[in-house]
Formats: structure tokens, sequence, C-alpha cells
């Protein structure tokens, strides 16, 4: 199987009402784990690499990567840019293999979004690219106060339908981290502002940002490691359940990648003091990563059994 933009998966996800899992990568394991995951359960998916990932792994280890793992395992998958800041990086990774760009022009004025956003869609058709872009600001909890930082729908459809995007990442709540909501704050997402689009453009493919669930769980398992995640919160899984079911396509999740691989490698380290062969460490890394999206596969997104491959 090769990769494929995301049109198509996107398409299906509508129509059946389950999101696919965005997973940020940055290294071989992780790319394993979410692969074999997506393997066991039939499960299509999105890999994506940010700005951060490229730097740290490079770019063509990252999508080499990629590419074998998608190959070897045969599961439908997507290679995306996560929060692509220019023109030229997007049109790099459109250039090398990558199916999929996000545009990221959320934090400049609309007509500056609007504009370098239609550039992208310009360069990406050619190639069969798709374009997913944002708008509204992913705010941390302290601004969750501020109307102004959550996507206005009507904004969202002049902006749909001037750039031509092949989808559009909402700030309804959300945003990056461990830290979603302020302690004693209830959880929300903005159901109202979701539903208010897909009246207005229905069907259109909507994506979720900061979609972990940061699960108290390994939260507190981590605390008693000594790591400091006090007051650590997410999404509540049946608010993430909910919107894979009624308008969600897509949802990036890092984090809570993050949380399982540290944790997995505090408890071996812990109870391996001698394990010195990297392998037993990032085995366990890839194990734990694997566990995770199978998880959210099942319990959040819904995409069990739904690759076409
Ligand atoms: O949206 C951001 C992702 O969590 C990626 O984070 O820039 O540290 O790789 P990063
Ligand atoms: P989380 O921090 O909630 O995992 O969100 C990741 C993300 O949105 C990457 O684009
Ligand atoms: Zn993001």
């Amino acid at each position: 199987m090769s990769l494929a933009n995301t049109n198509a998966m996107f398409r299906r996800a509508n129509e059946q009402k389950y999101a696919i899992g965005a997973f940020n990568v940055c290294n071989m394991e992780l790319i394993q784990g979410i692969s074999k995951a997506c393997f066991e359960t039939k499960s299509p998916v999105i890999f994506q690499i940010s700005a951060g990932a490229k730097r740290y792994a490079g770019r063509k280890f990252l999508s080499e990567i990629v590419k074998i793992a998608v190959e070897e395992t045969g599961i439908e998958a997507a290679l995306h840019l996560d929060h692509g800041n220019s023109l030229e990086l997007c049109k790099e990774c459109i250039d090398n293999g990558f199916t999929s760009v996000m545009i990221d022009a959320s934090h400049l004025p609309i007509s500056e979004n609007i504009q370098i956003t239609q550039q992208v869609v310009e360069y990406a058709q050619e190639k069969n690219v798709s374009v997913e872009a944002e708008l509204g600001q992913l705010v941390s909890y302290e601004n969750h106060k501020n109307d102004s930082n959550y996507t206005d729908p009507e904004q969202a459809c002049e902006f749909i339908l001037k750039t031509k995007i092949n989808s559009l990442a909402v700030a309804v709540g959300t945003s990056h981290g461990a830290y979603k909501f302020k302690n004693k704050v209830q959880p929300f997402l903005r159901f109202d502002i979701i539903e208010k689009i897909r009246n207005m453009i229905p069907d259109f493919p909507l994506v979720l940002h900061g979609a972990s669930s940061v699960d108290q769980n390994i939260i507190s398992q981590l605390l008693d490691y000594g790591t400091d995640l006090r007051n650590a919160k997410g999404v509540p899984e049946g608010m993430l359940k909910k919107a894979a079911k009624t308008a969600i396509c897509k949802m990036n999740i890092d984090t809570d990648l993050r949380l399982s691989a540290f944790l997995a490698l505090k408890k071996f380290l812990s109870s391996n003091p001698n394990g010195t062969d990297p392998r037993s460490y990032f085995e366990t890394i890839r194990d734990s990563v694997k566990n995770t999206v199978i998880r959210k596969i099942k319990g959040i997104l819904g995409s069990e059994n739904k690759a076409v491959v």
C-alpha cells in the first residue's frame, strides 16, 4: 500500500461518522507502534510531522520510515505536515512525498491567512496533495473567556470557499499540551460552533487539534514517579467520542503518545536499573505507543475496520 492524500479518508469518515487519528511522529519506534496498531485494528491513519520533529530527525529520515512502515504493513495512511508555518516549508514537503500539508497562518490577519493558504492550495492541488488550514486560536486555558479566539462560523465559510482547502482546523476550546483546562474549570468543547459550520457547509471535513485526553490514570502514575504534572487536564473521552461521531474527521494526538511513552520508560528504568540495551527500553516505548493508539481507535475515533486497502 502506498501513501494517499486525505480526501477519500475524510469522505468516508464523514459518511460513516468516525474520525481518523493523526499522530505526531519523531522517530522509528513511534512510527512502528502506530503502524502496528493500525494494522491490527484495520484502521486508516495519518502520520504527521511537525517542524520540530523535522528539526530533530530530519524530513527525509522520518518520511522514509513512514513509507517503509506503510509498505510493510499495508495500512491505509497519509503523510502530513503538521503546523506548516510557511509556503516554502509546505512546498518542500509537497515536493518530497507528503500527501497532505497544513498551512497554519491562523495567527495572521484573515486576509493574509487567506492569501498564503490560497498559494499553498494552488501548489498542492497540482500534485494531488490535500491542504488543511486553521482559523481561530488554540489558546491556553487562561484565554478561554475571550470569544474572539474561537473559530467564527461565518468567517470559516468564507475562508473555505475562498481558499478551496480540503479541511479546516477549528478552535473550539482545545489547546496543545497537557494543560487544556484550568483546575476546577469544567472541560468543554464548543459543539455549537462546530454545528453552525456544519449547517452552513455540510460535510466539510473539520479537524480537532489538541485532541489528547490526558489520561488521569497515567498522570497519577507519573506524579508518583515525581514528574510535575499537577493539574494536567485534557479533553474528556466522552466529548472526543461525540466529536468523532458527529463532525470531526481528523483528531490530532501528540501529548497522549508522549505521556504513555514517558510512563513506559519510567517504569522500565525503575524496574531495570541495569537495562542498558537501548532496544529494551525503546521496545517498551513502542509497545506502549501501540497500545495507546489501539485504545484511541477503539474507544474514541471509531476507525477500527475502516481501512480500505
Ligand atoms: O501541535 C504541535 C504538536 O504537538 C507538535 O509539537 O512542535 O513539539 O513537535 P512539536
Ligand atoms: P495534543 O497536544 O492534544 O496531543 O495535540 C496535538 C496537536 O494538535 C498536534 O497538531
Ligand atoms: Zn496542532
